[in-house]
């Protein structure tokens, strides 16, 4: 039976972590972490009820595809053909347009999986055209969670049409609890020496990979996000603070450790792992505390950070960049691991 957008599904594990997300979007809805000290809070910024995280903004905690991130222009050409997908972020397109994978009820089902505490498989057909993308495409996402706190996301997909693709998940964390201040005085680390720096002229990646050494990119060892977020370089002030898209040293094969953040406050620590090429790291710039978030308070500009494991953003019109083409009889595979830590 089809799932409703306000079907909501837990994941859960035996030492207290408790993951929401409802079938609408695969939206995580809320992620609750036990701290070194026993108590509980919800890391992902967002809305206390179903109805609100439904109505909010379209990107939290929400799959985002066909293409997450920037297309130039929204224009690609495939095999000699010219592709025009919706331009809705300033010049460009994002993550599917205005009806991406973002937007849709996904069906849901619970499955057995192996060594997890609980897993669920969600699914999506989307069919030739949709989103003005070639190809119908098969998407699954399984979400599991393991005893030793390992969130894991991992995406699979077929096409019927070569096309492009890559999707990935949108939680904005706050490792002190949604709703309890920002992020700036967490510490990351990526794995990371190389950046793909935004043009200011296309407002994405025009191709350009940069040695992180000397600028505020520089996460190579663990560093608070407002000494990047504040700094006067270009690069930040540009897009008000970090929205970049990192290279992952040895990325793209392996699933390999890619970030690490940290809070000193509530001693708890997320690393993510991937097998993807590329991290963006959003430190929710464009929040404006307008509108009223988890425990009645407004969402304020950097209350989260989302750290997406993806392909560099206008990989379709960027050569030397990975390849985002999927064709039939190819499988699109993706892995993404939130490890939780206290
Ligand atoms: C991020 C993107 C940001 C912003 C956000 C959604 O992936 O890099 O610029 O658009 O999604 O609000």
């Amino acid at each position: 039976m089809a799932n409703k957008a306000t079907d909501c599904f837990k994941l859960k594990n035996k030492n207290g972590v408790e993951i929401t997300f409802t079938a609408q979007a695969g939206r995580l809805i809320s992620i609750l972490v036990p701290s070194a000290s026993g108590k509980i809070d919800d890391v992902v910024i967002g809305y206390d009820t179903v109805a609100e995280a439904l109505a909010g903004d379209v990107y939290f905690g929400a799959i985002c595809g066909r293409y997450a991130n920037r297309v130039s222009k929204g224009q690609f050409t495939l095999d000699g053909q010219d592709y025009q997908l919706e331009v809705n972020n300033g010049p460009n397109h994002l993550h599917g347009g205005s009806d991406g994978f973002n937007t849709r009820t996904w069906n849901v089902e619970p499955i057995k999986k192996e060594g997890v505490a609980s897993a669920y498989k969600l699914t999506l057909v989307s069919a030739d055209g949709d989103q003005k993308y070639p190809g119908e495409l098969s998407v699954s996402v399984v979400y599991s969670l393991s005893d030793d706190n390992q969130f894991k996301i991992e995406y699979e997909a077929e096409t019927s049409k070569p096309t492009i693709i890559n999707l990935t998940c949108h939680p904005y964390f706050n490792l002190d609890g949604a709703g309890n201040g920002n992020i700036l005085e967490h510490k990351l680390q990526l794995n990371a020496d190389n950046y793909t720096p935004i043009s200011p002229k296309l407002e994405t990646c025009d191709g350009k990979i940069e040695k992180v050494a000397g600028t505020p990119m520089d996460f190579t060892s663990p560093k608070k996000l407002g000494e990047a977020v504040r700094s006067t370089a270009d690069q930040i002030r540009l897009v008000d603070g970090l929205d970049h898209n990192f290279v992952i040293d040895n990325g793209g094969e392996k699933v390999i450790l890619a970030a690490k953040l940290s809070s000193e406050k509530s001693g708890r620590t997320i690393e993510v792992y991937t097998d993807q090429p590329g991290i963006q790291i959003y430190t929710g710039n464009h929040f404006d505390s307008t509108s009223k978030g988890k425990q009645g308070r407004l969402i304020e500009k950097y209350g989260g950070v989302a750290m997406e494991t993806q392909i560099f953003p206008n990989s379709p019109n960027v050569e030397a960049f990975p390849n985002a083409t999927l064709r039939p009889g190819e499988v699109y595979k993706h892995t993404c691991i939130y490890k939780f830590v206290w």
